[in-house]
């Protein structure tokens, strides 16, 4: 049997108040509150977010309705507004047509075949990165595969390679992140047009990316340049085969914006959590490890050799199972509609997660040890469709997910053929701390020991 460890489950008593209802336990612990809720039982179960009522729903079955085959019933609505500022109206947010349109004019450059020639330069930077560590030394893991997902993206983004403007990019979206973050976590928002200091540093920063963005995007047009094969240049000949029209130089901004923030701290933290169940879990690190031998020998992976990673691979889909970096979302019925045996009024808001879903013993036996060998032989033909759905599904589902699993199994073998990690000596409870996806709670310190490569 692999030597493995079991996770805790999160524990919390669901306790309501009569003005938050159940908004104090929310948000104090999303995870345990929505597992609780998943442990009464109940395909739905509604709750209340201060004047906000919702209804959770449990069952694949109402899930792949909501999604799939009634998704025009529903629109991602105001779910998602924290964040429209910085991203304007791209695909996560928009709705209706204008996303079925830009749907349409970006698919095609996300296929698994599109984004194979990306394979090199997120080897090629995951490794640079890695040289720069020192045998036995203490690093913040997190902060590094931050570092690094953060250069890939900026490179098949804008192919920005370093610089004033990369740096510029950097600060402002971290400077977004964090104040994104903190307004999700308070309950009475100030709008955006009061003038507080946190306010005017995110217009700011705001301001600071549209600038670089805006300026890129005219010089392109100018040039007319045809040599980049980077996402803005997608984005920029992407052609509407319906009506021949293009992208205005807005919706280029916004939708650059979108696969920015979609695009990078999802696939750190995956990454993050990856390590951390390595660490844990020695039998599945040396089966890795035995893997890249055998498929990789003395080199680093390449795009041709992902099929032939499946270990690789499934360690990835585990890691997504058990902390799913897209954890929560949210839909708002546009009229009136039946799912399941559950009438759904106009405007009526619903959230669907798959973190007790992924974590139930319905679907998965021992559902908290980390097993990567559990999706061998087809299982996920075993289970309903959204049990697991680390990417959603449906038209709305992840356009990026062949770029991040190409993404993740690249940068793990070129981390983890060089280095091997423990956990710094005294380090805190590594718990997940869920916000705008599910990250380690004050982050993982790993001493790092050098493998032989060449
Ligand atoms: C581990 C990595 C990732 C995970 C777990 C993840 C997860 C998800 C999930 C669950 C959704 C559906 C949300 C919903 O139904 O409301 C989604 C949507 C989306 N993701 Fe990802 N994602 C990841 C990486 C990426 C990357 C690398 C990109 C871009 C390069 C990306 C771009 C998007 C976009 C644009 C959408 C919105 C699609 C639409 O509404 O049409 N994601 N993602």
């Amino acid at each position: 049997m692999p030597q493995s460890t079991t996770l805790a489950e999160p524990k919390t008593e669901r306790q309501r108040t009569l003005l938050g209802g159940d908004l104090k336990a929310f948000r104090r612990d999303p995870l345990a509150f929505l597992t609780e809720l998943y442990r009464q039982g109940g395909k739905t179960a509604p709750i209340r977010l201060g004047p906000q009522k919702i209804t959770v729903l449990f069952d694949p079955e109402m899930i792949k309705e909501v999604l799939v085959t009634k998704s025009e019933s529903f629109i991602k609505g105001a779910t998602f507004k924290e964040i429209a500022r910085f991203v304007g109206d791209g695909l996560v947010i928009s709705d209706g047509e204008k996303h079925k349109r830009h749907r349409r004019m970006l698919q095609p450059h996300f296929t698994r075949a599109h984004i194979q020639h990306y394979a090199e330069q997120m080897t090629d930077i995951a490794s640079a990165h890695a040289e720069l560590w020192k045998d036995g030394e203490e690093r913040l893991l997190t902060e590094d595969l931050f570092g690094i997902t953060f250069d890939i993206i900026a490179r098949t983004v804008f192919t920005f390679e370093s610089g004033e403007e990369l740096m510029k990019i950097g600060r402002s979206y971290s400077s977004i992140n964090r104040i994104a973050t903190e307004k999700m976590r308070t309950l009475f928002k100030l709008p955006l047009f009061v003038p507080t200091k946190r306010n005017k540093e995110y217009l700011d920063a705001i301001k600071t990316l549209d600038e670089i963005v805006y300026t890129l995007i005219s010089q392109r047009r100018t040039e007319k340049d045809t040599a980049h094969r980077d996402l803005l240049s997608v984005l920029m000949s992407a052609v509407d085969e319906s009506d021949q029209s293009e992208f205005s130089d807005e919706q280029v901004r916004d939708e650059l914006m979108t696969m920015f923030l979609a695009g990078h701290e999802t696939t750190a933290n995956t990454l993050s959590w990856t390590f951390h169940y390595l660490i844990q879990n020695p039998e599945a690190e040396r089966k890795l490890r035995e893997e890249w031998d055998r498929v990789l020998g003395e080199r680093d992976a390449t795009a041709d050799d992902y099929p032939q990673l499946t270990y690789t691979q499934n360690v990835l889909w585990e890691t997504l199972r058990l902390t799913p970096a897209g954890y929560l979302t949210g839909r708002t019925a546009a009229h009136d509609v039946i799912v399941g045996d559950h009438q759904f009024r106009k405007e009526e808001i619903l959230f669907i997660s798959s973190f007790p879903l992924h974590r139930s013993s319905d679907y998965f036996p021992d559902p908290l040890v980390f097993r990567p060998e559990r999706f061998e032989n087809e299982m996920l033909k075993t289970i309903p469709q959204f049990a697991y759905f680390p990417f959603g599904g449906g038209p709305r589902a992840c356009i990026g997910n062949h770029y991040a699993m190409l993404e993740m199994v690249m940068v793990l073998c070129a981390i983890g053929r060089r280095f091997r990690f423990r956990l710094a000596p005294n380090h805190h409870e590594i718990v997940p701390e869920a916000l705008l996806t599910l990250r380690p709670k004050g982050g993982i310190r790993v001493i790092a020991n050098k493998q032989e490569v060449n």
